[in-house]
């Protein structure tokens, strides 16, 4: 960020900076680290942000040397960096630091070789980032364990990046957790969700703990209801062989939609540290009613797209795209009612939907106010006044609005809706970091608080399991939507039910 205008943003801009630092990345030739993780490293270091002494070791299983790695650094930058970043000097004093390691994951071979590298980098730090399928997690952390490079008392510090998806259900997850528990402890490892990193997700914390003024009205008392979205316009571009497998439920809800609920549910932490902010979210989530099982039919829509238009281009069907069954049953899109037991929020529903093929890509939490206990312009407002909401905008267009009702001008008393709007692009000068920026670094410095922990990641999926144990034993075809809908009518229904109608957005 570049020096604002406003010298009280400046104070706050005190950045730790890590000790010496190696990042050790498996799955170097893979898309995540050529998309994701070397243009954030440019980034990163371009902000000055990286430790003095920073290096990078890639591993995979392809014999690579330094000098190529080196160059598909160069390469993926660019196709993927932000900003032109061809002859520059922070590239090449990267450049510089970058080795690589070949070899398969499960020969003790690769790790010996690893150790011998990392010594003679000899940093006091290292991060290892597991940019690989979950299968495997457990073979490298046992892999370095056995080598000696998990860390011990007088190594300095060993971390521990693993991506998404972190199981597929409720058993795969604790598995995982078990195999990653048997060689790191829990405060060494750090579980990515991406949407933990991106500014307005951290700005939830600030805008409710940080202002007097929310926190008193953020409950069952003033609160109607709360609705999460995360739309996207893309498909399934050309990720069926895992897409098929995991479907809107659990490649969106499971992870980022619950974060986001949570954060939104939350009781105050005491202090902004880990454990506390975590420890509330998890308080969070353990008051989620189960969705299956009830005394209720379950509140959960999944469908899948047909083909259709979208931003003026036609599309195809989901069981079209490549490498998609033709008779796929996997839900593109979901949509689903969530009830909290806990003296905030007793009778207050979360309604959340994803989707893909969706008109327009945005994601948004919108809390619905209650309208007020007298409707005294009825006369000269015949239609019930819009309630007060307060938006806010995940992305595209980073923000908060409030929209409440204001007189309009003239001489007859006329209400309407207005709008007030904060937007960072306005508020802020910039650029505004990547989760991928933010999230390694934080990773680097020891602050797991946007970072899942075990026992949430397994509680959420205790929540969406049995949602998918359900729809596997249902026989016939999901309901579709038509690509550039707002998913299918079933959605409608749902909300509709109860009274409510899902935001147009
Ligand atoms: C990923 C999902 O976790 O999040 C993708 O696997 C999805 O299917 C993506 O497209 C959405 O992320 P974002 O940051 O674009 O909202």
């Amino acid at each position: 960020m570049v020096p604002s205008e406003n010298p009280l943003l400046d104070n706050l801009r005190i950045e730790p900076t890590p000790g010496a630092t190696t990042l050790v990345i498996f799955g170097a030739s893979g898309d995540l680290t050529r998309r994701k993780l070397l243009p954030a490293l440019y980034s990163l270091s371009r902000g000055q942000r990286l430790p003095a002494r920073f290096a990078v070791v890639g591993v995979a299983r392809t014999a690579t040397s330094d000098e190529q790695f080196r160059q598909q650094f160069h390469d993926s930058l660019q196709e993927f960096a932000k900003v032109d970043a061809r002859s520059d000097e922070v590239v090449r004093s990267l450049q510089a630091q970058m080795y690589f390691v070949a070899g398969e994951l499960d020969d003790p071979g690769l790790y010996a070789r690893l150790a011998a590298r990392l010594k003679e980098i000899g940093s006091e730090g290292v991060l290892y980032y597991l940019a690989i399928p979950p299968g495997v997690y457990g073979t490298v952390a046992e892999g370095l364990e056995k080598a000696g490079l998990a860390g011990t008392p007088e190594d300095g510090w060993r971390r521990l990046i693993v991506e998404k998806p972190f199981g597929t259900d409720l058993a795969s997850a604790q598995s995982l957790n078990a195999q990653l528990h048997r060689h790191f402890t829990e405060d060494q490892i750090f579980r990515i969700d991406h949407y933990l990193g991106k500014e307005t997700v951290q700005n939830l914390l600030v805008l409710r703990f940080a202002n007097g003024m929310f926190e008193p009205i953020w409950n069952r008392r003033y609160i109607d209801h709360v609705q999460i979205t995360a739309a996207e316009t893309v498909g399934v571009e050309r990720r069926a062989s895992y897409y098929e497998g995991a479907g809107a439920l659990r490649d969106m809800v499971q992870n980022h939609l619950m974060q986001l609920l949570s954060l939104v549910a939350m009781e105050p932490p005491t202090e902004f540290t880990a454990s506390s902010v975590r420890d509330r979210k998890m308080d969070a989530l353990l008051a989620v009613q189960p969705v299956v099982g009830g005394d209720e039919p379950p509140a959960v829509v999944r469908a899948q797209y047909r083909e259709g238009w979208v931003a003026g281009a036609e599309v195809p069907a989901y069981r079209t795209e490549p490498g998609v069954a033709p008779d796929s049953k996997t839900e593109t899109f979901v949509a689903l009612r969530l009830k909290l037991d806990s003296w905030r929020w007793a009778g207050v529903p979360f309604y959340l939907r994803s989707g893909k093929r969706l008109p327009k890509r945005t994601t948004e939490i919108a809390i619905q106010f209650h309208r007020p206990p007298l409707q005294i312009f009825k006369r000269v407002s015949p239609t019930p006044l819009a309630s007060d909401l307060l938006v806010i905008n995940v992305q595209p267009d980073e923000g908060i609005s409030l929209r409440f009702n204001a007189k309009i001008p003239g001489t007859r008393m006329q209400v309407a809706p207005v709008m007030m709007n904060f937007g960072y692009g306005t508020s802020f000068q910039g650029e505004v970091p990547e989760a991928y920026e933010t999230l390694p670094l934080d990773a680097m410095l020891g602050d797991p608080t946007l970072f899942a922990r075990h026992d949430f990641v397994e509680a959420s999926w205790a929540l969406i399991t049995p949602i998918n144990e359900l729809w596997q034993k249902e026989s016939g075809v999901p309901p579709t939507y038509q690509a550039g809908d707002w998913g299918p009518p079933e959605a409608d229904a749902l909300i509709a039910k109860d009274g409510r109608r899902w935001r147009t957005l």
